[in-house]
């Protein structure tokens, strides 16, 4: 866990935060939390002119930190942003974690375009890059998913861009909630599966691990991109209409801070194994990939 004083999660499973002494990395340095300051005209506050990521620290080590790293600057570069090099920001990742004695936890860089004017154009100031640190989500051993009303639009100029506009997935993971569900499921415009408000879905239909293509609009997950490069398993990754996810022999999701949870029901309805053989199979083989090498690229 973090260090005394650090962030954790507190007896309702809520997170709290904020809570000092944190040090934070800010445009080249460590600084307390308390002290670290960005201007309100920053683009990533006013508009959302802005992309990170969510990395897991376990046992002090960030956990497939180049491939995130790698997913930063091509979202920095889908959006024209310059950003730093994937050595820069592994060091301020480093850093970040080694000034929090972090052994847990859950490293955010976030990468604006800096001060700006209030409307969408952008201004011409220095970009803000810093490394927050949180505790680590307290998931359950499996979810409970609703597939909620709103579409990710797989023709977006963001599409597939880890851009920090989440208040859509901040709506939808409330809708879940507000229906009993851990996570919310989206769908695409065209009615395809598309993914969870922070994770991606695997589901197996006939016997066949199945996952939607990036074509729907969904990130490219590093867990995702893991469990179909280098597990050894084979997946088809094709459109299916979002209502078959309720019809999975099994389904899982996953994200850095899942890895890999089973998924328990869809829309109320229990599937028939979570996590079922297949799910087991993926668990098992992507803890031993990890536990072999944390930085899998
Ligand atoms: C919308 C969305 N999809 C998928 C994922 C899973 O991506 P990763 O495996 O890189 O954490 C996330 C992670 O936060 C996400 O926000």
């Amino acid at each position: 866990m973090l260090r005394p004083g650090a962030p954790a999660v507190n007896r309702t499973g809520r997170l709290a935060y904020c809570r000092a002494p944190m040090k934070v990395w800010l445009n080249g340095r460590i600084v307390e939390g308390s002290e670290a300051a960005v201007s309100l005209f920053d683009h990533g506050l006013t508009v959302g002119d802005a992309v990170f990521e969510t990395i897991a620290v376990r046992a002090g080590t960030a956990i497939a930190v180049t491939r995130h790293l790698e997913r930063l600057r091509r979202s920095a570069r889908a959006l024209g942003l310059p950003a730093p090099s994937v050595e820069r920001l592994r060091e301020a990742v480093a850093e970040t974690v080694s000034a929090n004695a972090a052994d847990r936890g859950v490293v955010r860089v976030l990468h604006t375009s800096g001060a700006g004017p209030l409307g969408s154009m952008r201004g011409e100031r220095e970009p803000t890059t810093a490394v927050l640190l949180g505790p680590p989500p307290a998931w359950p051993a499996t979810s409970d998913v609703a597939v909620v009303p709103w579409t990710r639009n797989e023709r977006s100029a963001v599409a597939g861009v880890k851009t920090t506009s989440y208040a859509e997935n901040v709506m939808a993971l409330a809708e879940a909630r507000r229906r009993g569900a851990a996570e919310a499921i989206l769908g695409n415009c065209a009615g395809n599966l598309c993914e969870g408000s922070g994770s991606n879905v695997f589901l197996v239909l006939g016997g066949v691990l199945t996952t939607p293509p990036l074509s729907s609009g969904c990130l490219a997950g590093v867990s995702r991109a893991i469990v179909i490069e280098l597990l050894g398993v084979d997946v088809v990754e094709r459109d299916v209409p979002v209502g078959v996810l309720g019809e999975a022999d099994e389904a899982f999701l996953t994200s850095a801070t899942r890895d890999i949870q089973p998924i328990r029901s869809v829309d109320g309805v229990g599937l028939k194994a979570a996590p079922g053989p297949v799910t087991e199979q993926v668990v098992a083989a992507y803890a031993a990939l990890i536990a072999d090498d944390p930085d899998p690229h």
